[in-house]
């Protein structure tokens, strides 16, 4: 793989009916590596992450610029090829699992038909690597989780469980688009803490949209800071938070709420 580097995402341009979206954007994720991206509403950051799983609308085009997936330009694929790398190769999870989980059928048939819908069909392995992995992921009472409804676990809970289905195919590259923003400050820390797992367990590489630079300090190693489609900074973590060079960041940084002694936190950076 080249130079360990599982996404090039190359002086990206995007446009909606002329009005640009993302800007010259450019950005390397290695493996292994989870990158926060930060930014006011209307930044651009669903934009980058749509463009990677090419599932921008028919208004969205992609004006210039390459997206290098494993060695390959996504922007190059069909429509067919997007199909085999979307969930296999590229896991994506949402601001709120509970809307993309049926609501009328148990957490284990969503898996079932999930993974059938993978060519594969053996039930209980299924099962059997769906348990195994919340275990992994520290879910208690994982029997429990498989029988329920969405309805019967909180909002926390189901949203660990999508992070838990779009890893059931182990991605190499998982896209979160604000994946705690319906959550409280525990489950948002849960949820951190599966990502955290996640790549310690897989080496998965993350990229991790959130209003909340709070959430970037707690898990990523580099963050990119967007505005109006733009490039603000980028770079680690601990040197962007710590000493943030643009006006922008700082801005940023002052919205922080108050978030207690284990939240945001600087030393949490070390
Ligand atoms: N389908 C669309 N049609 C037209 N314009 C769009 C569309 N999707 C996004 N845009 C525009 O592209 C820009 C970036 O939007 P995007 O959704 O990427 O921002 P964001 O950073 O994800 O914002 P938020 O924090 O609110 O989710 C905005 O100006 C938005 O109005
Ligand atoms: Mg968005």
């Amino acid at each position: 793989m080249m130079q360990n580097n599982i996404l090039k995402y190359e002086a990206v341009s995007i446009s909606f009916a002329e009005e640009k979206a993302v800007n010259e954007v450019s950005f390397n994720l290695k493996k292994g590596e989870i990158l926060g991206v930060v930014g006011e509403s209307g930044s651009g950051k669903s934009t980058i992450i749509k463009s990677i799983m090419r599932i921008l609308n028919s208004d969205g085009v992609i004006d210039s610029g390459r997206i290098i997936f494993e060695e390959d330009n996504l922007l190059d694929k069909s429509e067919k090829e997007m199909q085999g790398i979307r969930g296999a190769k590229i896991g994506m999870i949402f601001q709120d699992s509970a809307s993309s989980l049926c609501p009328i059928r148990t957490i284990g048939d969503q898996i079932i038909e999930a993974m059938k819908a993978h060519g594969k069909a053996d039930k209980a392995r299924f099962k059997e690597h769906a348990l195994t992995l919340f275990e992994k992921l520290n879910f208690k009472d994982v029997e429990r989780i498989w029988d329920s409804y969405p309805f019967e676990l909180s909002g926390g809970m189901n949203q660990r469980v999508g992070i838990a289905i779009a890893m059931l195919l182990n991605p190499p590259l998982l896209l979160a688009d604000e994946p705690t923003s319906a959550l409280d400050y525990k489950a948002t820390n849960q949820v951190m803490d599966e990502l955290k797992r996640l790549r310690d367990i897989y080496d998965t590489s993350i990229i991790l949209v959130t209003h909340d630079i709070s959430v970037v300090s707690m898990v990523a190693d580099n963050v990119l800071v967007l505005k109006q489609g733009k490039i603000m900074e980028y770079g680690k973590v601990k040197s962007v938070l710590e000493n943030p060079q643009n006006d922008y960041t700082k801005l940023l940084l002052s919205a922080v709420p108050e978030r207690g002694s284990d939240g945001w936190n600087l030393s949490n950076l070390s």
